[in-house]
């Protein structure tokens, strides 16, 4: 590390001091990309979804919604501290309801809950709220997992350890190296945190057996799920992609859940999401529910309320929630097809396992096994701009360019 300048003009100044830091790596990827001039080039680095078009387009339920609003919005004041109602009660029935869309009120109560700045404001609120809680609580997480949840939890002052989990030979889960790992090495009172679904960026997820065993698990050694729900109803479906999370409420005493609103109702820059905790009992509840404000209070103090009134509308107006489920099966669909479509390109040998793993994944991302100087190659000889590891964003293919992609992985391996 270059030594500390010591300061000896006035007046004095501070900004000298600051350390310069590498540019985000998916940002300096998108910049590449976007300076790629080969009409040709295949874009899947970014995770944002993309229609067939490469367009990352605002819904028609979210149009009609903000349509309605501009008409009917009299006022910009403060909603409140934990944000719109309407918004976290319709979100928590939405993904912990299952096939009935519903929970009784006797969960409801047990549940604190708030609004915040999308998936990564929720991240950082539970992990404020852990910090308050449990501090010498350690935070585990998955390798690989999405690459800012380390910086988010941790810079609430966690302490945070890592756990096996996919396997970058098989492309698959290592789950009984999962369970002994944290068998051996997590503490009572530590919180584990799982990818509700569609996991990042690795795409593999845990099946509902599996599920099951790790709910009884954690109940078990009296471990606390931290599930981030950031791609719920982009992988299998609605009631599929909220199982694990479903599963872990009904089993644990405890339940903390991180959901963003950014990609399945596509709200990216309106920041939404929820961070809910599910407490022991609703004593607990309304104690946590008095610390969520309070912490959201220092932080931000008033959460954004444009695209969570959106929510809101549109899932308490059934012409606009149907509207929206549609939407919503459109995005899965047209990614499970493109997973099928890349799967059979690349079920030739040398690549029946990715074959395989491409297929059976969930969601947005599947990470491939490549080297670094692989994904670069790509990058350099055809065009085709992938994560250094690999991760690739299958919306950013499409009908036309999936056998090019496939030729090209194949290439390189
Ligand atoms: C696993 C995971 N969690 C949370 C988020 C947070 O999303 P946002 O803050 O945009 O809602 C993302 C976004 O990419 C993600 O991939």
């Amino acid at each position: 590390m270059e030594a500390r300048k010591v300061k000896t003009e006035h007046p004095f100044t501070m900004f000298e001091y600051l350390v310069p830091r590498a540019p985000d790596a998916i940002i300096a990827l998108m910049q590449q990309c976007k300076a790629d001039t080969n009409p040709d080039k295949i874009d899947l680095g970014v995770g944002v979804y993309k229609d067939a078009s490469g367009e990352t387009s605002i819904l028609r339920a979210v149009k009609k919604a903000e349509k309605q609003l501009w008409e009917t919005e009299t006022t910009k004041s403060y909603v409140g501290i934990r944000g719109n109602d309407d918004f976290r009660h319709s979100m928590l029935h939405l993904i912990l309801g299952g096939e009935a869309g519903k929970i009784d009120d006797a969960l409801m109560n047990r549940i604190a809950s708030s609004q915040a700045a999308g998936g990564s404001g929720a991240l950082r609120l539970g992990a404020e709220i852990i910090k308050s809680a449990a501090p010498d609580a350690t935070v585990w997480v998955s390798t690989p997992t999405w690459a800012n949840h380390i910086p988010l939890i941790s810079a609430a002052g966690l302490k945070m350890e890592k756990y096996p989990y996919y396997n970058r030979e098989t492309l698959g889960v290592d789950f009984d190296d999962m369970l002994s790992h944290l068998e051996r090495k997590a503490k009572p009172g530590d919180v584990v945190l799982l990818h509700g679904c569609c996991h990042n960026p690795s795409g593999a997820d845990l099946d509902p057996a599996q599920w099951d065993r790790l709910a009884d698990f954690l109940a078990a050694q009296e471990l606390t799920p931290y599930v981030d729900l950031a791609y719920f109803g982009l992988g299998r479906g609605m009631a599929e992609d909220s199982y694990g999370l479903r599963k872990v409420v009904e089993v644990c005493p405890e339940t903390i859940i991180a959901a963003s609103c950014s990609k399945n109702f596509a709200l990216y820059k309106e920041r939404v999401g929820l961070i809910a905790i599910v407490c022991k009992d609703d004593t607990t509840a309304a104690i946590a529910r008095s610390q969520l404000g309070a912490t959201q209070r220092k932080i931000i103090s008033m959460p954004p309320d444009h695209g969570a009134k959106l929510v809101a509308d549109i899932l308490g107006d059934a012409e606009l929630r149907a509207m929206w489920v549609e939407e919503l099966t459109e995005m899965r669909e047209r990614m499970r097809d493109l997973r099928r479509q890349l799967s059979e390109a690349l079920d030739v040998q040398g690549g029946a396992v990715i074959a395989a793993a491409v297929k059976n994944q969930n969601g947005m991302f599947s990470t491939l096994p490549l080297s670094v100087d692989q994904a670069r190659k790509l990058r350099s000889d055809y065009s085709i701009y992938m994560t250094d590891s690999g991760r690739i964003n299958i919306a950013g293919a499409n009908n036309e360019n999936i056998p090019r992609l496939a030729d090209a992985i194949l290439a390189v391996l």
